[in-house]
C-alpha cells in the first residue's frame, strides 16, 4: 500500500513538471470563445427545449470535473474539442451556453457557447429530432450577444474586442450528411430531388452566407472545423455491418467532397474579407490518423498528463496502451459495434473510458479530444491552416 502511494506521489509530481513545461510558453491568451456548431461542441443548449436530441443524463459527463461527474449536456464523457480548445488558449472558464439563464451580464466577455446537437447548416437538418438550433439560429442569438456586448463595452471597444480579443469556431456540417441526406428512411425524398453534387453545392452556398454573416457582425478570426470521416463513426458501421477495420464509404467519400469545396470556400473568404483570418481545422485527417492507429496515440505528452489525473478513478495500464479501439463506444448498445443506442443511464459502459476513442456511437472520448485539441492548436499545417490556432491568437 505505502509503496503504491508513493509511487502516485512520485509520478503526480512528475507530470506536474511536465505540464508547466508545456503551458508555460504562453504568451498571448484569447479573452472569449464564441462556440457554434452542433452535439460534438453543444455545451449545453438542448437541456433549454424539448427535443430528441439530449445528453443530459449520466454517464454523459462523468469525467467532466467542473460539474463533479454530473452531466451538463455535453454529449461525452468530459470535455468537448471546444472546451480544450480554450483552455490551451488561455480562456477563463467554458464559453457558456447561450439558452442557460445565468448566460448574462460580464459572463459573455469570456464568450458563448451556441451549439445545439442535432444541428446543421441547412434550417432541415436534425428535424427528425423535432428541435435543434441550426446554423442560422445561432447566428441569430450571436446577433443578441454581439448587442449586449456594444451595450457593456461601448461601440468601438466592442468592435476591439470582437476583431482583436475573441475567437470564433464552427464545427457543423456532419449532421447534413447524418441526420439529412443519409438517413435511410426520411431524406429518399431529399436524395432523390439533389444529386450528390447539388447537395454539396447548396451546402457550401449556405454556408457562405453564413460565414458572411458572422464576418459582417465583426468576428474576425474564425476557426472552421471540416466533416470528419463519419463513414467510420460506430453508428454508420453498425448500420451498414462494415468490418473491424473498414469504414462505410459513401458516408466518407461525400465529406471528402464537401471538405474540399471548404478547403476553397475558406480560401475564397480569405482573399475577399479584408482582416478575415479563416482557418480550416481538418478534422477530417487528424481523425483518420487516429482511427488507422488508435495504439499509437493517447500517447503525448500532453494527452497522457490529462489522462493520467484522472489516475485515481481509472487504470493505468489503459494509458500506457494508447487506444485500445476505434470500432467501438465506450458507452452504447446495440448491433455488431454497439452503434444503435445512444449512451445513457441504462447504458452498458467500458471500465477504462480514456483507452476509447470514442465515447458514445457518435462521439469523440474527452481522450480523443485532448488529442484532437492539441493539434489544432499547436500543430502544424497538415492539420491546420494556413495557422495553426496559437499562432491565430497571436495576431
Ligand atoms: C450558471 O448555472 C449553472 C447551472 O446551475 C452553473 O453550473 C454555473 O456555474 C452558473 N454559471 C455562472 C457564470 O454563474
Ligand atoms: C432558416 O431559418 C432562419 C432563421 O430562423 C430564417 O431566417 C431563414 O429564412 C430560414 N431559411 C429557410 C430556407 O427556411
Ligand atoms: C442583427 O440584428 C439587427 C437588429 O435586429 C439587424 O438589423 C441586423 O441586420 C442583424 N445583423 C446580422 C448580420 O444578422
Amino acid at each position: 500500500m505505502a509503496t503504491g502511494l508513493a509511487w502516485v506521489t512520485l509520478l503526480l509530481l512528475l507530470l506536474c513538471a511536465m505540464a508547466t513545461g508545456d503551458e508555460g510558453d504562453q504568451e498571448t491568451s484569447v479573452s472569449a470563445s464564441f462556440v457554434f456548431g452542433d452535439s460534438l461542441v453543444d455545451a449545453g443548449n438542448n437541456n433549454y427545449f424539448n427535443t430528441l436530441s439530449k445528453a443530459d443524463m449520466a454517464p454523459n459527463g462523468i469525467d467532466f470535473a467542473a460539474s463533479g461527474g454530473e452531466p451538463t449536456g455535453r454529449y461525452t464523457n468530459g470535455r468537448t474539442i471546444a472546451d480544450i480548445i480554450g483552455e490551451l488558449l488561455g480562456q477563463k472558464g467554458y464559453s457558456p451556453p447561450f439558452l442557460a439563464p445565468n448566460t448574462t451580464g460580464s459572463v459573455i466577455l469570456n464568450g458563448v457557447n451556441y451549439a445545439s446537437g442535432g444541428g446543421g447548416i441547412l434550417n432541415g437538418t436534425g428535424r427528425i429530432f423535432v428541435n435543434r438550433l441550426g446554423l442560422d439560429i445561432q447566428l441569430d442569438y450571436f446577433n443578441t450577444t454581439r448587442q449586449q456586448l456594444d451595450e457593456l463595452l461601448g461601440k468601438s471597444q466592442a468592435k476591439e474586442f470582437m476583431m482583436k480579443k475573441s475567437i470564433f469556431s464552427v464545427t457543423i456540417g456532419s449532421n447534413d450528411f447524418l441526420n439529412n441526406y443519409l438517413l435511410p428512411v426520411l431524406s429518399a425524398r431529399e436524395r432523390a430531388r439533389l444529386n450528390p453534387d447539388d447537395f454539396i453545392n447548396e451546402l457550401i452556398t449556405k454556408f457562405r452566407s453564413q460565414l458572411i454573416r458572422l464576418y459582417t457582425l465583426d468576428a474576425r478570426k474564425i476557426v472552421v472545423a471540416n466533416v470528419g470521416p463519419i463513414g467510420c463513426i460506430p453508428y454508420q458501421k453498425t448500420l451498414n455491418g462494415v468490418k473491424e477495420n473498414e469504414c462505410v464509404g459513401l458516408p466518407n467519400e461525400l465529406a471528402v467532397q464537401y471538405n474540399g469545396q471548404l478547403r476553397d470556400l475558406l480560401a475564397e473568404l480569405n482573399d475577399n474579407l479584408p482582416g478575415g483570418q479563416f482557418v480550416l481545422a481538418n478534422v477530417y485527417d487528424l481523425v483518420l490518423e487516429v482511427l488507422t492507429n488508435p495504439g499509437k496515440y493517447g500517447k503525448n505528452r500532453f494527452a497522457r498528463f490529462e489522462i493520467l489525473l484522472n489516475l485515481l478513478q481509472q487504470t493505468v495500464k489503459a494509458i500506457n496502451q494508447g487506444f485500445k479501439t476505434s470500432s467501438y463506444p465506450c458507452c452504447g448498445d446495440g448491433g455488431q459495434y454497439q452503434g444503435y443506442i445512444p449512451c445513457g443511464p441504462t447504458s452498458s459502459m467500458c471500465d477504462d473510458r480514456s483507452a476509447y476513442v470514442f465515447w458514445d456511437p457518435y462521439h469523440p472520448s474527452e481522450a480523443a479530444n485532448l488529442l484532437f485539441a492539441k493539434y489544432i492548436v499547436d500543430g502544424g499545417t497538415k492539420y491546420v491552416s494556413p495557422m495553426n490556432l496559437r499562432q491565430l491568437v497571436q495576431l
